[in-house]
């Protein structure tokens, strides 16, 4: 790069340094935001113009300008290579100027990389969450088709990853589908925060030419336009809290994983990954590994990183603007590089299990996993819950010296615990009666999973 490449030529007398300027280029990773800066810019032409800075003529000849740049990037796949450009910004401007002179001399006037870089991410962001909240539809999707193709199923639920209680299948799909759920609203909240623009607020004062800020979003899109200057150029909030809704969806991905890897192991046999996503080994040739399903998990750890890193890049940085934030953008495009492949490959997994029923049910059978309901039972004949709960125990207790399970005990043998069983309360305690009990609102019973299937359908459709 030389002097006169750069966008401060004449404060300068010097050659830059060869290792600065390799060092505080970001070209090679903010090329990402090309077609986000020109549209912005050329907004900002017609801006320039309302306020009386560019002709009608100058005006034609810059936006004329962008939009063959616009073409030129579309068409030419080397455009951007053999650029010595310092960021995307300069690279626009040195090509605009290339071909509209003068016109494009004036295009920066009143404003700043400062709010054009903060202009040109957030509405690149916007796309970007724009995509990810459909991938994230598109699991949820899965998940209900999931549901459904296994609507009769049961399972053992676990706590401490010991059997619990039983729960139907599709109540465990439905877990993760209002996971989802929430982290599509908190995309949402946070695309509020990032669709707002700060363009107009220059190097970090504003500007004394007289821009329709309104119309310059207007035209972008924006949902409104940023209150304070000094505030618009140095707020990366909006990137953090990306971040963080991203870790959020990995954290929920990387939880079903989880369970999926538990499932499809063989000592769980509940779930069966097809080959289509599974990798062999390299030496056992009897293996067939959940590789997709670990890579979910272990990509979670990247994306919290870029969270934190974002957050630590922030700390302490004094008002507004800093050189420090440039490092925002290969943590968030590196979050959204991850959390989009990471949702279609989840998606595509979901797509691709097949579902062991009779495993499931005969693991749900066995293991006490009813002894809470008996509990209830005896609760219901208007015993205390701690003295119920003490009776089952040491019923399960004697279950387990006779090996047998609670269902298999006669009635002679429950009575010794407690007068009130009966054979009414023993009938009770089968899988499904255990099951179709728990139909409060939010419980596993096929009732409420029924409701809960529709209203999910719903909330697809509705949130489209
Ligand atoms: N490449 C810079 C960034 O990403 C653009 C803003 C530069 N502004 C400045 N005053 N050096 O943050």
């Amino acid at each position: 790069m030389t002097k006169s490449d750069k966008l401060w030529g004449g404060r300068f007398t010097g050659e830059p340094d060869a290792t600065f300027a390799e060092f505080n280029a970001s070209f090679r990773f903010d090329r990402r935001l090309f077609v986000a800066d020109v549209s912005a810019s050329i907004a900002y032409a017609n801006g320039l113009r309302r306020a009386g800075v560019l002709t009608a003529h100058e005006t034609r000849a810059v936006i004329d300008a962008l939009n063959n740049l616009l073409e030129r990037a579309a068409a030419e796949p080397r455009f951007f290579d053999r650029s010595n450009a310092e960021d995307v910004h300069s690279f626009i401007e040195a090509k605009l100027i290339a071909a509209a002179g003068d016109a494009g001399r004036k295009l920066h006037t009143g404003r700043s990389r400062n709010d054009q870089v903060a202009t040109a991410f957030r509405l690149w962001l916007r796309y970007e969450i724009d995509s990810i909240d459909a991938h994230v539809r598109e699991l949820q999707s899965a998940l209900i088709d999931l549901a459904e193709l296994n609507i009769d199923m049961v399972m053992p639920g676990y706590t401490h990853l010991q059997r619990a209680q039983p729960i139907m299948f599709a109540h465990w799909c439905l877990a993760y589908f209002e996971m989802l759920r929430r982290d599509r609203e908190r995309l949402a909240e946070t695309r509020r925060r990032v669709n707002i623009m700060p363009l107009g607020s220059g190097a970090l004062a504003g500007t004394s030419f007289n821009i329709d800020r309104d119309a310059v979003a207007k035209e972008l899109g924006f949902d409104g336009v940023s209150a304070n200057s000094l505030d618009a150029v140095s707020d990366r909030d909006f990137a953090a809290e990306f971040a963080g809704a991203c870790s959020l969806i990995m954290m929920h991905l990387s939880r079903l994983a989880e369970d999926l890897i538990i499932y499809s192991s063989n000592e769980f046999g509940f779930v069966t990954l097809s080959d289509a996503v599974s990798s062999g080994s390299s030496l056992m040739p009897q293996k067939k590994n959940p590789d997709a399903l670990e890579l979910l998990r272990g990509k979670a750890g990247r994306v919290f990183g870029h969270q934190v890193s974002l957050l630590a890049m922030l700390k302490g940085l004094p008002l507004a603007y800093n050189k420090d934030m440039q490092e925002d953008k290969e943590a968030i495009f590196d979050t959204v590089d991850t959390i989009g492949i990471c949702l279609r490959a989840a998606t595509t997994l979901i797509a691709n299990i097949t579902v062991n029923g009779e495993k499931m049910r005969d693991a749900a059978s066995t293991g006490y996993l009813n002894a809470t309901e008996l509990a209830d039972h005896l609760v219901k004949n208007g015993i205390p819950f701690r003295t119920a709960h003490e009776t089952v125990g040491k019923i399960v207790l004697y279950a387990i010296g006779k090996n047998k399970e609670l269902h298999e005990l006669t009635i002679e043998e429950m009575r010794k615990f407690s007068a009130v069983i009966d054979q009414e309360i023993l009938n009770a305690l089968s899988l499904d009666t255990t099951i179709s009990a728990k139909c409060v609102v939010g419980g596993t019973s096929s009732e409420r999973i029924a409701e809960a299937l529709a209203v999910a359908k719903i909330y697809v459709k509705n949130n489209g």
